[in-house]
């Protein structure tokens, strides 16, 4: 059986002028997690948001909070962002470190434990660590910045995702990052993709409910 369907806008596109409001406002119109996407101006060519944002989040919001670390050393990090009430941690497999060290450490403070790949990394990366994740993020687009168009040809590296993480018999989740909108969310999904990442796509639209009741629908199966 796939797993539910997930709606996370990415904080990235909101205004940082008003965070709390933002995500009130997302919660309201039904988004299930908030993506917040933290970059060092290293491991990407921007720079973004570190702990003490995700840490007063936590304090205005019960939204599940996903953060992508864009950064070269995510081990020596990770203890800020559970510290400050992360849910689930995200890194790259291109960065530093042991990815099983890094997952297990995210696992043993109590936060789900996801891997990420570029577009131009091989799907391998993230298939001989299925065992230790409980989600893997295919960007679609190359990290950095938010409003670029969607990579269509991730596509066979979802399905490849898609059957290895259906053979392993485990519960993980297949996340897309970048160009994702109420079109390009169905070509996604087909390709098995259940969580859903979307900055422009949600917070350029008036109405954030009707935008994320289109990438829900769109991301079903009809
Ligand atoms: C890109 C970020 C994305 C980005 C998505 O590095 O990881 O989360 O904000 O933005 P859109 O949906 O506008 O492509
Ligand atoms: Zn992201």
């Amino acid at each position: 059986m796939s797993r539910a369907i997930a709606i996370a806008p990415s904080i990235l596109s909101s205004d940082f002028a008003r965070l709390a409001d933002e995500a009130a406002r997302m919660e309201a119109a039904g988004a299930d997690w908030l993506h917040v996407d933290v970059m060092d101006g290293h491991f990407v060519p921007n720079l973004t948001i570190g702990a003490p944002v995700v840490k007063s989040l936590r304090s205005v919001t019960e939204l599940f909070l996903d953060c992508h670390l864009m950064i070269s050393e995510p081990a020596r990090y990770v203890p800020d962002f559970l510290a400050a009430g992360a849910n689930g941690i995200t890194f790259h497999v291109e960065s530093e470190g042991d990815p099983r060290e890094t997952a297990a450490m995210i696992r043993a403070g109590g936060a789900r434990v996801g891997v990420a790949l570029k577009p131009g990394t091989p799907v391998e990366a993230a298939l001989e660590l299925l065992d230790v994740v409980d989600m893997v993020l295919v960007m679609t687009v190359e990290p950095g910045f938010g409003g670029q168009s969607y990579m269509a040809d991730m596509a066979p590296k979802l399905e490849r995702l898609r059957d290895a993480i259906a053979a392993s018999g485990r519960e993980i989740d297949l996340q897309v990052d970048g160009g994702l909108n109420p079109e390009t969310v169905k070509h996604a999904a087909e390709a098995g993709a259940n969580v859903i990442v979307a900055g422009s796509a949600v917070f350029k639209p008036s109405d954030a409910a009707e935008a994320i009741a289109l990438l829900r629908s769109g991301a079903s199966p009809s």
